[in-house]
Formats: structure tokens, sequence, C-alpha cells
């Protein structure tokens, strides 16, 4: 990897990718699991926003490594004393970890950090703007079940608009050669996203046509001020996934979200528990390999 940090899917290459999902099925292989070459290494999770997936499987992995993690409680720390962010990060960054691992609910945080401090720096996730660890997870999941990801024709569906998720999946699907659409009410649609290379559907049943995978978004409530949709049961009336609207899509179409789901909202029950279908679990579990492939990589 050109860069110490993973802030974006942007500044990896596709060699960097492919690097990063062949080590990730190396440590799923129970044999490579336990190793303790890390055990002279300092992981510091710097989480700002909730996290039940992403914080536990990085902890997980770091472990997992053999390397000292660190989970920073933000509500019992200095910030609630009026400590700036960067304060934070150089304070912390003085205790020599190896790689801060920076969740935020602003864009561009873990950047700015990066510039502040000597370590590696992962971006957990930055407001709506990127969650790269997510997407090479959902890469891995994708690439254990369709084999190729060149040409497959993904569907991303639901709140565009203020998913992190979803920027980082258009990058890194494009980099892989899958053909991307997205399927969103005009409310929750960002200005432009067809620059980022992507086709749009405003019909729900028209873009789910000859889809191989459907990727729900979780509807982000906490980033909108104002209403973006008339009422939650109107929104799973025409945009949330159930049974019948998944029949538009290939026969053999696989659902995929990034977790947590609203059921009811953005997602059926029946489909969501589909195990058949659904790859829901499946991508937590590949979550801890990534991110060990993604740690071994940065700090080796
Ligand atoms: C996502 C996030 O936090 O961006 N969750 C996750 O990391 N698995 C998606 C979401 O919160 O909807």
């Amino acid at each position: 990897m050109k860069s110490k940090h993973l802030l974006s899917i942007k500044d990896l290459s596709i060699a960097d990718i492919n690097n990063i999902l062949t080590k990730a099925e190396k440590f799923l292989d129970k044999k490579n699991k336990k190793k303790n070459s890390f055990s002279d290494k300092n992981i510091i999770n710097l989480f700002f926003e909730d996290s039940t997936r992403t914080l536990t499987s990085f902890e997980l992995a770091g472990k997992q490594l053999g390397a000292s993690v660190i989970n920073m409680s933000i509500a019992t720390s200095s910030i609630k004393k009026g400590e700036t962010l960067i304060d934070t990060a150089m304070t912390l960054n003085a205790m020599d970890p190896d790689i801060l691992i920076v969740r935020h609910n602003m864009s561009g945080v873990p950047y700015l950090l990066s510039e502040k401090v000597n370590c590696s720096v992962i971006n957990a996730g930055d407001g709506s703007n990127e969650h790269p660890t997510q997407a090479l997870l959902d890469a891995l999941t994708i690439k254990r079940h369709k084999k190729n990801i060149a040409g497959l024709e993904v569907a991303i569906l639901g709140d565009v608009l203020h998913s992190r998720v979803a920027r980082s999946n258009i990058y890194l699907l494009n980099k892989l050669g899958a053909k991307v659409r997205i399927i969103s009410p005009p409310t929750l649609l960002p200005p432009k996203i067809e620059d980022l290379g992507v086709k749009v559907f405003k019909n729900l049943e028209e873009g789910l046509k000859n889809v191989d995978i459907v990727m729900v978004l979780r509807m982000q409530k906490e980033r909108m001020s104002g209403t973006f949709v008339p009422s939650e049961k109107e929104f799973f009336k025409f945009w949330g996934l159930d049974r019948k609207k998944l029949n538009n899509a290939k026969k053999n179409a696989l659902v995929m979200h990034p977790g947590p789901i609203n059921r009811g909202i953005e997602i059926d029950s029946d489909v969501a528990d589909d195990i058949g279908r659904s790859l829901i679990l499946e991508q937590v579990k590949l979550g801890v390999a990534i991110r060990m492939a993604l740690i071994e990589q940065l700090i080796k």
C-alpha cells in the first residue's frame, strides 16, 4: 500500500484491494487464526459514534493478531472536560500506538487526525463520507459467493444520501469492474451521484431487474434533520425490500446489509432472515478477517 493509513477506498489500487482480500481469506482458515507476532503492537479504537460490529471486529482482529487493543471510552474521557479532538489524538499519539482506528460523525475527521499523529490511522466510518473496511468486507462476501466481482450487477438500495457505506462501495465495486446502480427515493439521493459512475433508478421494481446483489442500506435517522420520507410505513411500502420486490432481481440474487438493520423499514424480516438469500451475518463474520488482513498490512 502506498499510504500507511486507510482513509478512503480511493487511495487503494486494485492490487492493494486484491491483496487484502487474499490475506483475509487466509485468516478464515482456522490454522492461520491465532498469531502472536504482534505482541509488541498497540492499537487504539477511538470511536466517537456508536458501533457494534465495527468496534467489536476491530478489537477481535487486533487481539487475534496478538496486539494489545484499547477501546477508548469517549463518555468517560477528557473530551467531556472540553479537550479538543486534536488534543485528544495528540495525547494518545504520545503513548506511541501503532494504529489509531477512528469513527466520527463528521466527514474528514480521520484525515485530520492522520496529519497530527505518527501512527497509522484507519477510517472506521466518518459521517456520510466513507467506511472503507465495510466495503472491503462486502467485496470479500461477494467474492466468496459469486467468484468474479467484475461484470456483476450490484444495486445499492435506500438512504444513499447519508450512507458512507454506499460511497465506499461505489468506489470499490467500480474499481473491481462491477456495474453499480443506485435505487433510492429522490429525497435520499445525493446530487450528482451519477458522476461517481453509477446508474440511478427512481423505481424499485425497475431498478432490481437483472441484479445479482442487492445491498440494502439503513435509514440513517441520526443524520437527518427534518423529514426525508413521509412515514416509515410508507417508506417500507415503496422502498423496503420484501420477498415480492426481491423477485424482480435475478433468481439467485443475494441480499446484503451492513447492519444494524431496521426490520420493517428498509428490509422485511422474511428476506433478512432467509439464509439462502441473505448474507448479512456472513458479512459480520468476514469483517474480522478483513480487519486482521488490513492491520497486518499496515503494521507488519
Ligand atoms: C454502518 C455504519 O456505521 O456506517 N454500520 C456498520 O459499520 N456496519 C452502517 C449503518 O450504520 O447503517
